[in-house]
């Protein structure tokens, strides 16, 4: 017999909440991703009914079940199978203003070494907002079609794609293996439709008509997808056994041909003047298209010029989307929380009056940091003329996209004198530690590392997402249950590898205590067993370290080829790091002294006095060199790292998370190439192709590009002006080549 609420001591009551969390957690999670029901709904209310009267009762203890009662369902089903694709699916760069796209041009000309005179004509097309969808003809029959997911690999959902009308089952006349590319979206009279019908039927209703579509694409029952009237728009490709057409414009004529939609807004375009002349025809038109559009694509018609222009880490650089500008809407500031992220960064977060802005209600909106709330941008100039926010406030907030809505500017004639100026923590509001505010960071941040619980389960969060480890079955919701869960806890990366052997009787406890069915405890331990296995950048980008990205972290993964190597040069780098730091200090008061002595500072005396007064071994300055060398990172992440391998726990942590993982090494580039896995240094200038297509090039063909010469280094390209890296290059023996003998070595002349 349950005991009444009012008769719990506050250690009953917290107990009984752990369990009914999770208990109406994992209920939730079973019907919302597998459709099934562990208890009644009479008994799923009753328990919800429950957690809210304890949390009445007990209001301390309100904070920690406010996300369950507010949730509505669970993360969207894992039920699809996986499909890797073939090209990965890649996202685009965002212009915002017309300069935007002006500069983008011009780095193309500059990458392409073309000059302004030349001809370079793009395609102009609306960017349609659904959400993408690869279909793979093999003989012109539809084999799959698979979801963007994390652009390597996508969901399958190929069952439901033959529902839409507008994707043919069939082609005539079309390459042996076709790739079709494009978005899923639903109209504006459909999505309406189908909302009254939802809501009549007692349904759930959706947010938007992109959120319809994905909704609607992503049934684990295709016969659902089916009675959903979702559309499709062709407008890329991924892999093809022979070429569409030679130019973008043409190659969409040919999609069109075979039978799909495209987009009758395409136009061809040989200037910047013309490109932003469409944009705005588009946008003129947006809002009588009859769907969501959210901006123009641009693209380089010339497909050899694709080619040669190739891709960032996940963008193409011949293509953009330029963005519709940000919607706006004015609302009452209620007030402001402090977020303490996975850095220790503390961000302030502006509690709106609920507002609709653009077609979605916004209530939460980011303030930035604290000089933003005071009218000062990160340099200290006035922003909103120096108008400072406070609670209370009439605010206008500002939605573009995705991205994250903000507080842009403040009305202070509406103010009524009941407005509170906000005053910015200078403790961590998770954790009491001291929060400080490092020179030169705008952002004030929480120094409990690990033992602060906010950057815990921030860093936790960031471990299992998508383009780290991809733990399915443990997301955000997941992670915040076994966080507090005082029997199971996860707490840091490792936690999560020995949960199921922790004691041995785990999985029984999973089922038992927590409600879970052993089907989903199995799932769990399967996916967490699956991810041992990790690519070595994937693994390092998982670490959440400041200022080490995806890319940073490949940049790594492929320059050091395994984290025992890394961990060890990172150690041997350690006092030259501290060298480095000491001496930026010095250099910022060199300056300053200099500054009010009204002379000029002496910078290179003062870092070299400061390195030589902590006597770095050379040993080590190699290393350190070596590391801030590699293309792409530099002194802020060599810091960071350094930083972060030093700390003894997150060291302690990485240590004994390193010894649960099986690591991948960089896998060899894919075809047989004479550079690859050699080091390759560029200097003077090039005069066949630019520094930027040179590199992109080698990286491609498998070498790794530096931007110093050590003894590391395999070959220095040097070109006419060269001077200091050739000389370090003759004195340590290294290859070195001029431009035409190194297109050779590349087999391109
Ligand atoms: S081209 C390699 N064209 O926008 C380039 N994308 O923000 C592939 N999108 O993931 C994309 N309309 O889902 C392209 N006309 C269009 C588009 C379009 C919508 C979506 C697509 C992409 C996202 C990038």
């Amino acid at each position: 017999m349950e005991k009444p609420i009012s008769d719990l001591s506050e250690n009953e009551a917290q107990e009984e909440l752990n369990e009914l969390k999770l208990l109406i957690w994992s209920a939730d999670r079973l019907h919302h991703t597998h459709d099934i029901s562990e208890i009644s709904d009479g008994a799923y209310d009753r328990e919800k009914r429950r957690l809210k009267e304890l949390v009445d009762t007990f209001p301390k203890l309100r904070p920690q079940a406010e996300k369950i009662l507010d949730s509505v369902g669970a993360p969207a089903a894992s039920g699809f199978g996986k499909i890797s694709h073939a090209i990965p699916m890649l996202s685009l760069g965002n212009a915002f203003e017309d300069g935007d796209v002006a500069d983008f041009t011009k780095g193309i000309r500059n990458y392409l070494g073309q000059s302004a005179d030349q001809s370079l004509a793009f395609t102009a097309e609306p960017k349609i907002d659904g959400l993408s969808l690869s279909l793979r003809y093999e003989n012109g029959r539809l084999v799959h079609g698979a979801t963007r997911g994390d652009g390597s690999t996508g969901e399958d959902v190929t069952e439901n794609a033959r529902t839409i009308a507008d994707i043919p089952q069939v082609l005539t006349g079309a390459p042996e293996i076709l790739e079709v590319r494009g978005e899923v979206y639903m109209s504006h009279a459909d999505f309406a439709t189908l909302n009254a019908r939802q809501e009549e039927q007692g349904g759930k209703s959706f947010a938007n008509p992109r959120n319809a579509a994905a909704g609607s694409l992503r049934q684990l029952d295709a016969e659902v997808t089916r009675a959903r009237p979702l559309r499709f728009f062709a407008y890329s490709w991924g892999e093809l056994s022979e070429p569409l057409a030679k130019t973008q414009f043409e190659a969409i004529e040919r999609l069109s041909v075979l039978g799909f939609q495209t987009n009758e807004l395409t136009a061809l375009c040989t200037s910047v003047e013309e490109m932003i002349a469409h944009y705005r025809r588009i946008e003129e038109q947006r809002a009588t298209l009859g769907y969501d559009i959210d901006g123009v694509v641009y693209k380089v018609n010339d497909m050899a010029l694709q080619a040669r222009l190739g891709f960032r880490a996940t963008t193409p650089r011949w293509a953009i989307a330029h963005k519709f500008p940000a919607e706006l809407a004015w609302t009452r500031l209620e007030a402001i929380d402090i977020q303490v992220g996975r850095t220790g960064a503390l961000s302030p977060v502006a509690r709106l009056t609920p507002v609709t802005v653009g077609g979605v209600v916004v209530s939460n909106a980011t303030l930035h940091n604290e000089d933003y709330i005071q009218g000062r941008d990160n340099k200290g100039e006035e922003i909103r003329g120096g108008k400072e926010i406070r609670v209370g406030d009439w605010v206008q907030i500002y939605r573009a996209g995705d991205v994250i809505p903000k507080v842009a500017d403040v009305d202070i004639r509406k103010r009524t004198g009941n407005e509170i100026p906000f005053a910015f923590p200078t403790t961590c509001p998770e954790c009491g530690s001291e929060a400080v505010r490092e020179e030169g960071d705008a952002v004030r941040r929480c120094t409990g590392g690990l033992i602060c619980p906010a950057q815990a389960i921030e860093k936790l969060k960031h471990f299992v997402s998508r383009k780290a480890f991809d733990i399915d079955g443990l997301g955000a919701k997941q992670l915040e249950m076994f966080f507090e869960d005082t029997d199971l806890p996860i707490r840091t990366p490792v936690d999560i590898y020995r949960l199921e052997q922790r004691d041995g009787e785990n999985l029984a406890k999973l089922k038992n205590r927590h409600g879970w069915g052993a089907q989903s405890a199995e799932n769990l331990f399967a996916a967490i067993t699956q991810k041992r296995r990790i690519p070595l950048g994937r693994m390092i980008f998982g670490l959440g370290i400041r200022h080490v990205g995806e890319v940073a972290a490949k940049d790594l993964a492929l320059h050091f080829g395994s984290w025992a190597d890394l961990a060890a040069a990172v150690d041997l780098a350690r006092e030259a790091a501290l060298a480095h730091r000491a001496a930026d200090l010095a250099e910022e008061k060199e300056r300053q002294a200099a500054a009010a002595e009204g002379r000029r500072a002496r910078i290179k005396e003062t870092r070299d006095l400061e390195v030589s007064r902590l006597e770095v071994s050379a040993s080590a300055r190699e290393s350190w060199e070596d590391l801030i060398g590699i293309d792409g990172i530099g002194a802020t992440v060599g810091l960071s790292l350094s930083d972060a391998l030093a700390n003894v726990e997150e060291r302690s942590v990485i240590d004994a998370l390193v010894h649960e993982l099986e690591i991948e090494a960089p896998a060899a580039p894919a075809q047989e190439s004479p550079v690859a896995g050699k080091t390759v240094v560029f200097t003077g200038k090039l005069e066949k192709m630019t520094r930027d297509e040179a590199k992109a090039r080698a990286e491609a063909l498998g070498a790794k590009v530096s931007g110093s010469v050590s003894k590391k280094t395999d070959i220095l390209v040097a070109g006419p002006g060269a001077g200091s890296k050739e000389k370090k290059a003759q004195e340590l023996g290294i290859e070195i080549l001029d431009e035409e003998g190194w297109l050779a070595r590349i087999a391109l002349l």
